[in-house]
């Protein structure tokens, strides 16, 4: 079922008492933190300041888009993932380094012998979303519903069977609306197992009246395993997100409007 977030902080979250002290991290191995950042409410003169707390290479990246659009939304991904990085783990943001595995998926480099941490962004026109877990396999994926995507046809060449008539039964905007909620989800999970686009997404289904997964080889994952939620960040669009986690009934999923203030202030922290 879709959460509606109200975009203001839900003050019983772990996310909700401030960062993590010098030496403290927020995230234990049942937490997962989720931010959003809706470009609306960045000011111009803000940029430059998300902009800062890229690394350098990051910062090249965000240089070479050739839409501005497109440079805002990349630079608000990263900003808003190194700053919840910063938030729950307590380094200063332009620290952290990654990897990138074998179809692209970045991964954290965390120090041998110490918690690994598993970090996944996703942007669409006018959002920006990441989430942090403790080494269970996490994805996120965000879209924008004003898109404009021929849903049966996709849903027809892509989605599995169940997925794509439900799809087909949908009519108006609830079209779009229900295939871009199998995308998401579908997005999600294929993040979160690193694979991205290389995993047929004919090969497991979703089921919106409760988000549970299932797979067509029944010995390719275990449905079991997995948790997702979707939420509505705001009337524009829709986010999902993958966390594998072999006891579900503990987890503590905390999805939070970025703070904006504590990404700016970050911009003036030097290492
Ligand atoms: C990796 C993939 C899943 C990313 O999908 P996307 O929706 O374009 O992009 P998102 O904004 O959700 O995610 C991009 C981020 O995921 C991360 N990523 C890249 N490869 C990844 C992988 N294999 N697994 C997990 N995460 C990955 C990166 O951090 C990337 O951001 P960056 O390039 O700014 O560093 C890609 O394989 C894909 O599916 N592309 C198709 C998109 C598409 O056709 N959309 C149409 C919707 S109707």
């Amino acid at each position: 079922m879709q959460k509606t977030l109200s975009g203001n902080p839900d003050t019983g979250s772990f996310l909700s008492h401030g960062p993590a002290a010098t030496g403290k991290q927020l995230l234990s191995a049942d937490r997962v933190a989720v931010w959003w950042l809706l470009l609306d409410e960045i000011r111009d003169a803000d940029w430059e300041k998300l902009d800062s707390i890229l690394i350098d290479e990051e910062q090249e990246r965000s240089d070479r888009f050739h839409f501005e659009r497109d440079r805002q939304v990349y630079i608000a991904a990263h900003a808003a993932c190194r700053g919840l990085l910063s938030y729950c783990l307590g380094e200063p943001p332009r620290n952290w380094r990654f990897s990138v595995e074998d179809h692209g998926k970045p991964e954290l480099i965390c120090p041998p012998g110490q918690p690994r941490y598993r970090v996944n962004i996703s942007h669409t026109r006018g959002l920006a979303a990441v989430a942090l877990a403790r080494e269970h396999d996490i994805g996120v994926d965000v879209e924008w519903l004003q898109r404009d995507a021929p849903a049966d046809d996709l849903a027809k060449r892509m989605f599995a069977e169940s997925e794509r008539l439900k799809v087909k039964d949908a009519t108006g905007p609830e079209k779009l609306e229900t295939f871009l909620s199998f995308w998401t989800l579908k997005e999600a999970y294929v993040k979160a197992i690193g694979k991205g686009l290389s995993q047929p997404l004919d090969a497991f289904a979703f089921d919106l009246e409760t988000d549970e997964i299932s797979f067509r080889d029944g010995l390719a994952d275990t449905a079991a395993n997995w948790y997702f939620e979707r939420y509505r960040p705001g009337p524009e669009h829709l986010m999902a997100l993958a966390v594998r986690h072999p006891d579900k009934s503990s987890l503590i999923v905390d999805p939070q409007p970025a703070p904006l203030t504590y990404l700016l202030d970050l911009a003036g922290t030097h290492n």
